[in-house]
Parts: C-alpha cells; structure tokens; sequence
C-alpha cells in the first residue's frame, strides 16, 4: 500500500505497516475532508464580499475584530488574510497528496512555493493583526497564536532551505511539520467542536478564559505537531509497537476530527452561508 510518504514497502514489511499506512490515510482524508469544509466557507462566505468591496459583510458573523469604518489598513489585512486563507487551507492538501507530487512534480514546486508564500503572509499579517490591530480576547490566546505564527516562520524557512538544497527527506519532514502547525487554525475550531460534542462545553469560558480554552491556544499548534512527530518516528523507528501505538492514535485522532469538522459546519461555517 502507497503510504502518506510515497513510498512501497516490500512485502513482509508492508503487512507489519499495513496498519500504520491505513491509519495514516484515514487520518489525512478526515484531515482533508475537515479543510475542504473549512476552504468551502470561506469561499462562499468571505470571497464574494471581499472581492466586491464589501468588506462590512464579514460582521455579520461573530468576530473580534473584523470590518472597522474608517481602518483602511486593518481592513486591507483581514481581507488579505481571508483570501490566502482558502488557498493555504487547499494548497496544503494538494502538496501533501503523494500521487499528485510524484506525477506532476511541476505542480508541486508551483503550490508549494505559493503555500510558503501564504504562510509567511498569513503568519506576519496575523502577527499585526493580534499585537498592531489588537485583536485578542486574551493575553494566553494571543501569546498562544503567536507561538503558532513563529513555528510556521521556522518551518517554512527550514522546508524551503532544504527543498533548495535538494535534501528531500529533510524537506519532507520539515514540510509535514509545517503543514501540521499551518492548520493550526482550522484544528482550533475542530478542537473546540469535538471538545463540545463530547463535554458539553465544559471548562470554555465566557471570554474564551477558561482552563479548555487555555489549552487549546496552544495544542491547536502543539497537538497537531506532536502527532506528525509520532507519525515521523514511528516510520523511520520500525519497532511494532511504535508502529501500532501510533496507528491507533491516527485513527482515533481521524474520528474526533471527523466529529469536529462536521460540528465545525453545522455550528460555525454552514448556518453564515
Ligand atoms: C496559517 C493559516 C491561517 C489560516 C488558514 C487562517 C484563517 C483565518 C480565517 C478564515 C479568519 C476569519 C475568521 C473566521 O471566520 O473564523 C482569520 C482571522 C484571523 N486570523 Fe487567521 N489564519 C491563519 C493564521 C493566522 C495566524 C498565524 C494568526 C496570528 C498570529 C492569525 C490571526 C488572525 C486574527 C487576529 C484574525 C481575526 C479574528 C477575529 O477578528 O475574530 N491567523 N484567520
């Protein structure tokens, strides 16, 4: 079976990593099917708006900060940041999808450097927007996504520097390293989702203040890069119970974000288009 990394395993090691492959491409088309959602939303909620000048339509959702009368340059960064946003959240899927990296490489190179390019936008014209505009409800959020816009920087540069230098096995792993932190956002709401699913809501509080919503500013970043460690190690270790630890925690992981993500549309995305 071809697994996330493109790759054939002979056959006696291919039945040990049968379940690790499996769980692993379950989890990225739960991955995937939450950030087509998420890309469909911000499509059909935020393109037409921004694109016709009609920035005071973003209000009509729950926002800190979005369309303020008077505030050109904050109102040119959001609107910035909403159209790159659809194409990181899409952009990402394609360049991890093996197949369409070994046929057209071509494709690969052009998505990738306009990824990279999205992702510096997004993380620095986040950055203001959090400390220069002052969007934040709280200081441990904010602090929270910061760390989240400095490990997209890292690891942008660290992916771009060996994609250069045509280290690909470096670059590959920088490059699911970013891709895990660069969908920090969209985990977030899938997070807070399933969280809500499961619990109620406990522990979220009224200014997102509470104890789950202080975790979550920093293991929307933190959860994703952990796993993708876990999923890094486990192919490169070989050990079985490495293997069959992690493809557990891919497969669970792969039904919360299922859970999550179809929460996230019926709750956040779909009921504002
Ligand atoms: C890299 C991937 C990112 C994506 C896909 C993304 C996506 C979005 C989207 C869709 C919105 C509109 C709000 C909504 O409808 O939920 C938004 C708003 C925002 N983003 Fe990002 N973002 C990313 C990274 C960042 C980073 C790294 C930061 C901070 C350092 C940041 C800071 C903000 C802020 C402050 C807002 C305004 C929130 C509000 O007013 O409620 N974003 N982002």
């Amino acid at each position: 079976m071809a697994t996330l990394n493109g790759s054939f395993a002979p056959a006696r090691s291919a039945r040990r990593s049968d379940w690790l492959a499996r769980s692993a491409t379950f989890c990225f088309l739960a991955i995937a099917a939450g950030q087509l959602l998420f890309t469909a939303f911000i499509l059909l909620f935020y393109y037409p708006p921004t694109l016709t000048g009609n920035f005071a339509a973003w209000n009509d959702k729950p926002l800190i900060t979005g369309h303020v009368a008077g505030d050109s340059a904050g109102n040119l960064f959001f609107a910035a940041h909403v159209l790159m946003a659809a194409v990181i959240s899409f952009g990402g899927l394609v360049q991890v999808v093996p197949a369409i990296r070994g046929r057209w490489p071509a494709v690969h190179r052009w998505n990738g450097r306009l990824y990279l390019i999205c992702a510096l936008a997004l993380a620095l014209g986040g950055l203001w927007m959090t400390w220069g505009r002052g969007t934040w409800l709280n200081y441990i959020g904010a602090i929270g996504i910061t760390l989240d816009a400095l490990l997209i920087l890292g690891f942008a540069a660290m992916a771009w520097r060996a994609a250069r230098a045509r280290r690909f096995a470096d670059h590959r792993r920088w490059a699911i390293r970013l891709f895990a932190v660069a969908s920090a956002v969209w985990f977030m709401r899938v997070g807070y989702m399933a969280w809500g699913l499961a619990t109620g809501g406990a522990g979220i509080g009224k200014a997102m203040d509470g104890p789950f919503d202080l975790f979550l500013a920093f293991a929307n970043s933190l959860l994703p890069l952990g796993l993708a460690e876990l999923y890094l190690r486990a192919g490169a270790h070989d050990t079985p119970a490495a293997r069959n630890g992690t493809a557990l925690l891919l497969g669970i992981s792969g039904l919360i974000i299922l859970a999550g993500s179809a929460g996230a549309w019926m709750v956040m995305w779909g009921p504002y288009i």
